[in-house]
């Protein structure tokens, strides 16, 4: 990928819908800092997401803010990437408009996250959360990424993306770069610590390390890890047998840098009372800077708003080339 005279293009998203969880930042976001180097990359915070769910204004427009600074907190130097808020880029909604023309109900009906929040939310099934996936694909395919780099649990609606890309393609010639998804082999589905059959969420609070909790919470919430009730006490990578213990295991090996291998030689015979503070001890180490960078970023409202100002004009300029390419092979009138 290097020494390529124009860089690949990366782009992703995390909804501001909540507190940034340790999911988000050992699946996708700690890897994106090293990839401004390499590719030319756009980083948004999906506000318009959001709103699928009930959100308590005042609450969405704090966590926004609060998400953009751990974006630069992170590394996510807005002078080498593009970081902007979606509902600054209309774009987003509009390209959506036409895409929910080439996606199928069938297909959105297949989407797991659809039937997950659907049954959670089972008040407010309303139509946004079904054409949810429309939206995420109209927010890569206005900047024609190569890569999406998320968490395990996006690859559906990426590939749904693809899906829609293609068939628009199919209809209108080579107009949509059809992009793959990037996902890291470590930390790509990090699970709720005390149910670690089910992801990491902002759902499950209890079992949630948050990027800002403060180290003591940190520390109690592993002490409190579920590990398994297997009589082999041992640190032991075993997803079937010992899902607790493996997602320890995955988290330290993501805090790290370590393989699985060698957190389990590092543990061998030291049994769960030294293993399970170990990782919390790891992960406070790793969250400390990006919490202190977060709190002092979020004093400076000035700077905040003048990089997601400049965010935003980036990101409507190729946004607004892809979508009037878009409206002119549909046939609308150029204004
Ligand atoms: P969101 O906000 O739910 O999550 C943000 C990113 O974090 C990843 N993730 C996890 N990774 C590992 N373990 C977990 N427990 C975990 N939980 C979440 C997610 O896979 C994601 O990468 N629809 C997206 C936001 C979005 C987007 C996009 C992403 C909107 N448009 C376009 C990429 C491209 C979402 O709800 O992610």
């Amino acid at each position: 990928m290097e020494g390529q005279e124009t860089k690949k293009v990366m782009l992703s998203g995390i909804q501001p819908s909540g507190k940034l969880h340790l999911g988000n930042y050992l699946g996708p976001l700690q890897h994106w800092p090293r990839m401004i180097e390499d590719f030319d990359c756009y980083f948004f915070l999906a506000d318009l997401h959001t709103i699928t769910v009930r959100q308590e204004p005042a609450d969405l427009r704090r966590q926004t803010l609060e998400l953009l600074a751990s974006y630069i907190a992170c590394g996510l130097d807005p002078e080498k990437c593009t970081l902007f808020i979606q509902s600054h880029v209309h774009q987003h909604a509009e390209l959506a408009w036409v895409l929910n023309c080439y996606t199928m109900f069938g297909e959105l009906s297949r989407m797991t996250q659809f039937k997950d929040k659907a049954a959670k939310h089972a008040e407010n099934v309303n139509a946004g959360l079904f054409t949810y996936p429309v939206l995420m694909a109209s927010d890569i395919l206005l900047y024609q990424p190569d890569y999406v780099p998320v968490g395990d649990d996006q690859k559906q609606h990426v590939e749904l993306c693809r899906d829609v890309a293609n068939r628009f393609n199919g209809v209108y010639g080579d107009v949509l770069r059809v992009p793959e998804p990037y996902i890291a082999k470590v930390g790509a589905r990090i699970r709720s610590l005390n149910m670690p059959d089910t992801k990491m969420s902002k759902s499950i609070p209890e079992g949630c390390v948050y990027l800002l909790d403060r180290p003591e919470d940190i520390a109690r919430k592993f002490k409190r890890a579920v590990t398994d009730s297997d009589t082999e006490r041992c640190v032991r990578y075993d997803p079937e047998r010992k899902p607790g213990v493996a997602n320890l295991i995955q988290i330290y090996a993501a805090a790290t840098g370590k393989t699985y291998e060698e957190v389990e030689q590092e543990f061998d015979g030291k049994g769960y009372g030294a293993f399970k503070p170990a990782v919390g001890e790891a992960v406070i180490e790793t969250l400390r800077p990006i919490r202190e960078e977060t709190e002092r970023l979020l004093k400076d409202k000035a700077y905040l708003e003048s990089v997601y100002r400049a965010g935003a004009e980036k990101a409507s300029y190729i946004a607004e080339k892809t979508l009037r390419k878009v409206y002119k092979k549909v046939g609308f009138v150029q204004r």
